[in-house]
């Protein structure tokens, strides 16, 4: 019987945090012993953020440890970087032409970005068409994510519909895998955690930062259970037993802290000894990553012939 496929990316836009972790990467290591899977580093969205070349490059080595070390397996996974695969580009531009500025204009971070009155560039504006080559080259089932990013996988749905339509039926229409309770992740502040808001907690941080991270986050004084602590804390330990917890220690923030603390560094520590074991053979670490692209290539480079087929370029 074949294997359902996921795929799935993350930007190499800084550190990755708990967000990105138990909204999306826990995920792809717990699908990819049931599904073939395909995980890229998606090195060309992120330019739209980040625009120093040194750290780009940085950047990009350091999500690939950080992979390896929560578990992605590379010989289960298809590991690969979103500009190795030159076709991720050239399907966008195909896509641009069957899809409206209008239907653009409704996606979350566009509007976003206008009520922020952001000067918008093409590139931001044209993401979510980016996302859609990037899911439809692989024809993946479903793709695991948080749920800031269903809009983009319902788009990318959109687009291979209208493609469809247009040149007859090329590709697989996704759906987006979205994890109930780790849906959107919050911050230190309460809010979604995010980079851009500045209330993240590392994924890999060491115990210093993890006390600094805990320590700041934002309590009211008014109940006995802090929310924003608990909220977080639910991620460590089981929400049965943080309920007496919580209730039995009413009022005491400081010591809730503290345990949270202590939670969250039995479960990083390992994660950060495995980093650690990686990060002493980088020049493995990426041919790792080259084979995987090397594979993923050969995969979109067959679909693109399809394209090409169906949109009638080929001519040889
Ligand atoms: P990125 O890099 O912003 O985030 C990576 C993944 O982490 C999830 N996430 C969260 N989940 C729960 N709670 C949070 N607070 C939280 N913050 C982030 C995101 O939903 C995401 O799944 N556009 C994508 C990268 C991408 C992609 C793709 C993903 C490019 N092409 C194709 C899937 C398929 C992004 O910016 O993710």
């Amino acid at each position: 019987m074949n294997k359902k496929v996921f795929l799935s990316g993350v930007q190499p836009s800084g550190k990755p945090h708990i967000g990105n972790y138990f909204g999306a990467m826990k995920q792809f290591v717990d699908l990819q012993n049931e599904h073939d899977g395909y995980v890229f580093i998606a090195d060309y969205h992120a330019l739209h953020s980040l625009r120093n070349p040194k750290e780009m490059n940085e950047n990009i080595k350091n999500i690939l440890l950080d992979y390896l070390a929560i578990g992605i397996d590379p010989k289960k996974v298809t590991f690969f970087k979103q500009s190795d695969i030159s076709e991720h580009t050239e399907l966008t531009w195909i896509f641009d032409t069957i899809t409206t500025m209008p239907f653009l204009m409704r996606a979350h971070a566009y509007k976003d970005a206008e009520a922020k009155n952001k000067e918008i560039d093409v590139g931001t504006f044209n993401y979510p068409v980016l996302m859609a080559a990037d899911i439809l080259l692989y024809s993946p089932d479903v793709v695991p994510v948080g749920a800031d990013q269903k809009q983009h996988v319902e788009i990318a749905r959109d687009i291979a519909e209208k493609f469809n339509s247009t040149y007859g039926e090329t590709f697989k229409l996704p759906n987006s895998k979205i994890m109930k309770d780790m849906a959107i992740v919050l911050g230190t502040d309460g809010r979604k955690m995010s980079k851009s808001y500045g209330n993240t907690i590392p994924l890999f941080a060491e115990y210093e930062e993890i006390k600094k991270c805990v320590m700041s986050i934002v309590t009211d004084s008014s109940g006995g259970i802090p929310q924003n602590v608990f909220a977080i804390h639910r991620l460590f330990r089981p929400e049965a037993e943080l309920n007496k917890i919580y209730k039995e220690k009413s009022g005491k923030y400081k010591d809730l802290k503290e345990m949270l603390v202590e939670d969250m560094e039995k479960f990083i520590a390992p994660l950060r000894e495995r980093r650690k074991e990686f990060a002493k053979d980088i020049p493995k670490a990426l041919a790792i990553l080259k084979a995987g692209s090397e594979k993923a290539k050969k995969v979109a480079s067959k679909k693109m012939e399809e394209v090409r087929e169906k949109i009638g370029v080929q001519v040889y």
